[in-house]
């Protein structure tokens, strides 16, 4: 709260969105777990996260060995949190700071989208973005904990994993994290 406070001062805008770039969120959080266990996902491959938010995924995707890693965000703030775990983690990210859903899908070989299953409006206009990158042979992982919007019927479980929130966030401190696939369509 005191943080979400300060972006509505800093921003003088009292809808300003939530610091959603403080946290690791559960769904990026088992995407995390994912690479981790299973770098061939994205080792030699061009990723971009969708919704990067801290730069978690983006981060966690260089690190399984991904050759260029895109992260993209409409939030200024989580730009520059972005910018700032990566260089913290000795990663290189390039930074896209605007909405690329009206755009054609970026050229990559994979698609991670960590946690972006949490409200109707974005939720209605990624899965179809989603859709046309897999047409165009780009391969999609999700990673969510379950979210209200979450497409289910698109998706195949690849992974779950117990992941550590906090209730500052969540309803509970542990939450089910999973991992997906988009289902060809
Ligand atoms: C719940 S956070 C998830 C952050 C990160 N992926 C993780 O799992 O920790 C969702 C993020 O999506 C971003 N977002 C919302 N609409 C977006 C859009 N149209 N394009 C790109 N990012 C968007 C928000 O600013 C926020 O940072």
């Amino acid at each position: 709260m005191p943080l979400w406070h300060a972006v509505q001062v800093e921003t003088r805008d009292e809808e300003a969105a939530l610091p959603y770039w403080a946290f690791a969120w559960a769904g990026g959080l088992a995407i995390g777990r994912y690479l981790r266990e299973h770098p061939g996902a994205v080792a030699g491959r061009r990723v971009f996260d969708l919704g990067s938010g801290s730069g978690l995924c983006a981060i966690a995707a260089l690190r399984a060995g991904a050759t260029t890693v895109a992260a993209a965000d409409i939030d200024r703030f989580a730009v520059a949190a972005i910018e700032l775990n990566a260089r913290a983690n000795g990663s290189r990210i390039s930074v896209v700071g605007r909405d690329v859903l009206d755009e054609e899908p970026p050229e990559v070989d994979v698609i991670v989208a960590g946690d972006c299953w949490y409200e109707a409006g974005f939720a209605e206009r990624v899965l179809p973005w989603l859709r046309r990158a897999q047409a165009a042979g780009i391969e999609i992982l999700l990673g969510d904990p379950g979210r209200r919007y979450l497409p289910t019927d698109d998706l195949r479980e690849l992974a779950a994993y117990e992941v550590r929130t906090t209730t500052e966030l969540e309803d509970l401190a542990q939450k089910q994290g999973r991992v997906y696939a988009l289902r060809p369509a």
